[in-house]
């Protein structure tokens, strides 16, 4: 009997990863499953996307190991990206380094920076795997809770009441999933002066900065912001190329070069014509997001309808490709989806997931097409 190792004895498979069996099982079984729990773009993505990746499959070396800072090429667009929606400047040489998607960098950031007993500030509610790997690199996870009294926005000043003598790193994630809540200039701009007041790395993951967001913002634009933070950010849910794998991280040269010491050890760079198509996706301009907003903004109107059928209410002021709810007073959440799947075949996500703020709220996700919408409202609310 070969034991796991100890690392994994506080880590649990990820709860989409099961509970997915379950919803996969049921779909066998022949039930007509509407999904609205997985933030998996349905949505195609650009078509420039599909046939930059099509003409670079026949370039010379197109099959070979690739550089592991990714191809000067998709570090440039990259760079023109930030400049464009961001105008955040950005070295590409030095300041970009290429991803197989945020959440390996999360993995990455975290064996690069953290020694076991290292302490991390997680956001409660928040992204599942801040916490699972901060336990798989044997490090302590400290959450600060977000609430809808407070915006689902840090309370930078009860923080730093705390003891943060062990804290080394900080995960924020704007604009937020699961609630769509989004930081203004100044949260980014105390978030720096907190990390260099405390010497914690601030961390910012902005995979959601173009769906339902008017204002695009990243917090690399704060006044000195590249001493202490690092961002995260993905073509995933920005360009429909989740399945891809691809995004990066930005930050100073020091700072990922230290990431860089992990990944280059980990892989061996991205598949040539990913890195092409990904570059055409970067260079494509705004209209791109004004055409996906459109649909987005339609399913939205409709799964507002589905959440007040089921008597659930919506957060106000969301961002991003879910719809965050309470759900009607006095049920349990969890029981509550439980009851949706099993007996209306509609999947969606408990908020406890994403931690205990999460508690008695529910989330909706919006990849999906307005006729399955329309078919789950009708399961609920028969004409
Ligand atoms: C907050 C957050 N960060 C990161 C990711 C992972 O994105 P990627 O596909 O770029 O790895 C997700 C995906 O759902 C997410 O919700």
């Amino acid at each position: 009997m070969i034991e796991q190792a100890k690392r994994l004895d506080h880590v649990k498979e990820y709860y989409f990863s099961s509970k997915l069996r379950e919803v996969r099982a049921m779909a066998a079984a022949g039930k007509d499953i509407i999904n609205l729990g997985i933030g998996s773009p349905d949505l195609a993505p650009p078509q420039q996307v599909i046939s930059a990746l099509n003409e670079a499959l026949v370039n010379t070396g197109a099959h070979q190991y690739q550089p592991y800072k990714g191809t000067p090429d998709f570090r440039n667009a990259i760079a023109e990206f930030y400049q464009n929606h961001y105008q955040v400047s950005l070295n590409a040489e030095t300041e970009i380094l290429p991803l197989m998607g945020s959440k390996e960098g999360i993995t990455h950031i975290s064996m690069a920076f953290l020694n076991e007993g290292d302490e991390v500030l997680i956001p409660n509610p928040g992204y599942p795997t801040y916490s699972s790997v901060t336990e798989l690199v044997g490090a302590k996870a400290v959450y600060y809770d977000l609430n809808a009294e407070g915006n689902w926005l840090p309370n930078l000043e009860e923080l730093a009441k705390k003891d943060l003598s062990k804290v080394k790193l900080m995960w924020v994630n704007y604009p937020h999933m699961p609630t769509g809540a989004s930081a203004n200039e100044k949260l980014f701009a105390d978030l720096v002066k907190f990390g260099k007041e405390n010497n914690i790395l601030i961390v910012n993951d902005n995979p959601y900065s173009f769906i339902l967001n008017d204002n695009p913002k990243s917090i690399l634009k704060a006044e000195g912001a590249k001493d202490v933070v690092l961002e995260l950010n993905s073509l995933s849910k920005s360009f429909n190329m989740a399945g891809w794998r691809i995004g990066m991280l930005c930050g100073s040269e020091k700072n990922l070069n230290t990431v860089l010491k992990v990944k280059t050890n980990m892989d061996s760079g991205m598949f040539y014509p990913l890195q092409a198509g990904a570059a055409a996706a970067l260079r494509l301009n705004g209209d791109w997001f004004s055409a996906q907003n459109e649909i987005y903004q339609s399913r939205k109107e409709k799964v507002l309808k589905l959440a007040e059928a089921l008597q659930c209410e919506p957060e106000k002021d969301q961002t991003g490709m879910f719809v965050w709810a309470k759900v009607p007073k006095g049920t349990n959440a969890e029981a509550f989806v439980d009851f949706l799947l099993n007996k209306y075949h509609i999947f969606t996500a408990p908020g406890f997931i994403f931690g205990s703020n999460g508690e008695g709220y529910i989330r909706f996700s919006l990849c999906a097409t307005e006729e399955n919408i329309n078919r789950a409202i009708k399961r609920i609310k028969p004409a």
